[in-house]
């Protein structure tokens, strides 16, 4: 699969955004060992600090199915929720506490996932590894595991 069918994948799922407080709207697509996709979008609650991310809800249904230590590279990409789909041409980098999270699946799996940041409008993406958005990560091998 290539970069851009990932891009793709996410934006799809961006479709489905439950965004009507912050009305910004965002996708995550996880690329699997198997060439599968697992998808996610941001899923607000009226409670505003309950919101789950985007991220961290394809990283819930990948471990839902045991398929956590199986991700291999990541894209996300968002953008403010408009009449006419997202707007914005600044890619979509994700939040501190999803870099956590994709923490988790790195590690578990000991891959330095590749994360795509994309923008909703244009073809502006910005590639990096964990790593590099995660320096110095606190994980599972921490803990002794893994
Ligand atoms: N959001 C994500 O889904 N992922 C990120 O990495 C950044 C922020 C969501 C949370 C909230 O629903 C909206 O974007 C605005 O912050």
């Amino acid at each position: 699969m290539t970069r851009e069918e990932l891009i793709e994948a996410a934006r799809t799922a961006a479709r489905n955004a439950h965004a009507p407080y912050s009305r910004f709207g965002v996708g995550a697509a996880l690329l699997m060992t198997d060439g599968g996709v697992i998808t996610g979008c941001n899923f607000e609650n009226a409670s505003y600090g309950l919101s789950l991310c985007a991220e961290t809800v394809a990283l819930a249904t990948a471990n839902a199915s045991g398929r956590l230590r199986d991700v291999v590279e990541v894209a996300v990409i968002g953008g403010a929720i408009t009449d006419g789909g997202l707007s914005g041409t600044a890619p979509v980098s994700p939040c501190g506490r999803c870099r956590q999270v994709l923490n988790e699946a790195a590690q578990l799996g000991g891959r330095d996932l590749l994360v795509h940041c994309a923008a909703a409008e244009g073809d502006r993406v910005a590639s990096y590894r964990l790593s590099e958005l995660l320096p110095h990560a606190f994980g599972p091998a921490d803990l002794g595991l893994e």
